[in-house]
């Protein structure tokens, strides 16, 4: 019989579980130009995806494509730097795999960080956007086919995507490092061309604060297994047609970079947060 989805993930949780002795219950996800906080862990151990079974090795520029599992102070982390796109043609199960595999290494409280191009005027570049929820319109959903029950249910509730207290309890944090933290709604389209002017504006109308072609699969697989979710997007442009210039995934990795130290900072003091709510 072909191994399932949760054969693969189990397979993969434990070649990881053998090369560390940590066992996070927080776990990252980095967007592009956004693995600074994954170089910042010390004592770490970093593992290539390509080496780890069924893991899809990312070819995207400005993703590293290693796990790092390591100490955010005192708290172990488990860190995706750097995520597979649907758009670099990985299926939907390829997309959210790693995801599934951070939940059975034990991950209960999962951050998820992207890159997006700024909708609504509240959003300044660079800036950081907390996201409040999400409207895909990726065209799929990952959890489509059969389900396996022991993944999570067939049906499951998406109505606090992103967990309320955790919202809440970065907020806190953001007002305490005086860092501007408006909380927004993140659309996820498929890419990999940039939008048009005309379809920022549809989104617009639909509520979207920010625009970006990831994030919906993990969250909805995290979801799925019961993880708690915090989303934070770094504005790295003004979406199409709401400034003359146009837009560059140069642009997206350098304006990603300067807030980088910023994220970095504020990942650090959330983790214990987050870590102490799941233990
Ligand atoms: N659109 C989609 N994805 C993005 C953008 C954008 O403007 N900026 C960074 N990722």
């Amino acid at each position: 019989m072909a191994a399932t989805e949760y054969d693969k993930a189990k397979r993969a949780a434990a070649f990881i579980r053998k090369q560390t002795r940590q066992r996070p219950h927080v776990g990252l996800i980095l967007g592009s130009g956004l693995g600074a906080f994954a170089d910042s862990l010390h004592p770490a151990v970093r593992i290539p995806y390509q080496h780890i079974p069924h893991f899809p090795v990312s070819t995207a520029v400005g993703h590293a494509g290693r796990l790092v599992v390591g100490l955010s102070g005192k708290v172990p982390v488990a860190v995706l730097q750097g995520r597979a796109h649907y758009y670099e043609g990985y299926t939907p199960e390829q997309v959210v795999f790693p995801t599934r595999v951070l939940s059975l290494l034990g991950v209960r409280a999962l951050v998820v960080t992207n890159a997006a191009g700024g909708i609504s005027a509240r959003l300044k570049v660079p800036s950081l956007m907390l996201i409040g929820d999400h409207i895909n319109q990726m065209g799929f959903n990952p959890l489509r086919g059969k389900n396996d029950e022991r993944l999570g249910p067939r049906f499951p509730d998406m109505t606090e995507a992103y967990s309320k207290q955790f919202r809440a309890l970065a907020r806190k944090e953001a007002r305490r490092q005086k860092l501007r933290l408006p909380e927004g709604v993140y659309a996820a389209l498929h890419g990999p061309s940039y939008e048009t002017p005309a379809e920022i504006q549809a989104l617009k109308r639909l509520g979207a604060d920010a625009v970006g072609m990831s994030t919906a699969p993990e969250v909805t697989v995290a979801n799925h297994m019961g993880m708690k979710v915090l989303g934070l997007s770094s504005v790295t442009n003004p979406a199409a047609g709401l400034s003359k210039q146009k837009i560059s995934h140069e642009e997206v990795l350098e304006e990603g970079e300067r807030i980088a130290g910023r994220l970095t900072r504020f990942l650090h003091a959330l983790v214990p947060l987050l870590a102490k709510e799941v233990e």
